[in-house]
């Protein structure tokens, strides 16, 4: 099964998909995760991107391609979940040849729909492990008590306004995919407001109706 997540940030794309890796065998692609990653390791690549990034905007396509999209290609792309990407219609037309090239197709867009005040809401109680980048939240998921509370810091770009910033960048230049995606049949909404696991059954009553089991 070949799933995108979608949606704003803040939706809970990192958790349903972590969920989805956990629970339906697929590996997670997080271009987000993967450009952190870059950051924190002080590569080349991850210093391009780092002030993008910090300030909220899209990190630029051909910097995205040599990090993302090199770990798209490398992996089983049979079954997997990608939360992040794309997100711009140069990237989802690159992923669109790429599947086409590779005789593979995109199952389905499961697109996250969250209002704004949810969103500031849980990116401004997002905590993540600095060590592992494992994600809470201060009310609804927080850190276990035998974690060192001084590895549980908040990210970078989670400041009010960088996280406005991101919103607006998001209705701009990823947004329209949503078009994109629904012109190609593809598009699933799902409500992803209410308890982490109760959005997880929504995508999981979705995926039975769309995705079809893999022949016997
Ligand atoms: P990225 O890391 O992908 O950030 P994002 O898209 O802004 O999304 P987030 O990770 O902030 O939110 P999420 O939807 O994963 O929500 P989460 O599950 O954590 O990208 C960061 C940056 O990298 C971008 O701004 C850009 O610069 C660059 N980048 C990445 N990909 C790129 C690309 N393809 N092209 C160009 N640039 C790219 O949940 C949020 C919080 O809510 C958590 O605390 C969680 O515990 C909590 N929560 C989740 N679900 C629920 C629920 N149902 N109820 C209550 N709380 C919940
Ligand atoms: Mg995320």
């Amino acid at each position: 099964m070949r799933l995108i997540i979608f949606g704003p940030p803040g939706a809970g794309k990192g958790t349903q998909a972590g969920l989805l890796e956990e629970r339906q065998d697929l590996v997670q692609i997080s271009t987000g995760d993967i450009i952190r990653e870059a950051m924190k390791n002080e590569t080349p690549v991850g210093k391009e991107a780092k002030s993008y990034v910090e300030s909220g905007e899209l990190v630029p396509d051909e910097v995205v391609r040599k990090l993302a999209e090199n770990a798209i290609a490398d992996e089983d792309y049979d079954d997997v979940v990608l939360d992040g990407y794309p997100r711009t219609t140069q990237q989802a037309e690159w992923l669109t040849t790429f599947m086409e090239e590779h005789d593979i197709a995109i199952d389905a867009v499961l697109s996250l729909e969250v209002p704004d005040d949810v969103i500031v809401e849980r990116l401004s109680r997002r905590r993540v492990h600095e060590e592992t980048g494992e994600t809470y939240h201060l009310d609804h998921d927080p850190p276990p008590e035998d974690v060192d509370s001084d590895l549980i810091v908040q990210r970078e770009d989670d400041q009010p306004e960088t996280v406005r910033t991101r919103l607006s960048v998001y209705r701009e230049e990823t947004q329209p995919l949503e078009d994109y995606y629904a012109e190609r049949d593809l598009l699933v909404s799902i409500d992803g407001q209410g308890d982490i696991d109760e959005v997880y059954s929504r995508i999981e009553s979705a995926l039975d109706t769309r995705v079809a089991p893999p022949e016997a």
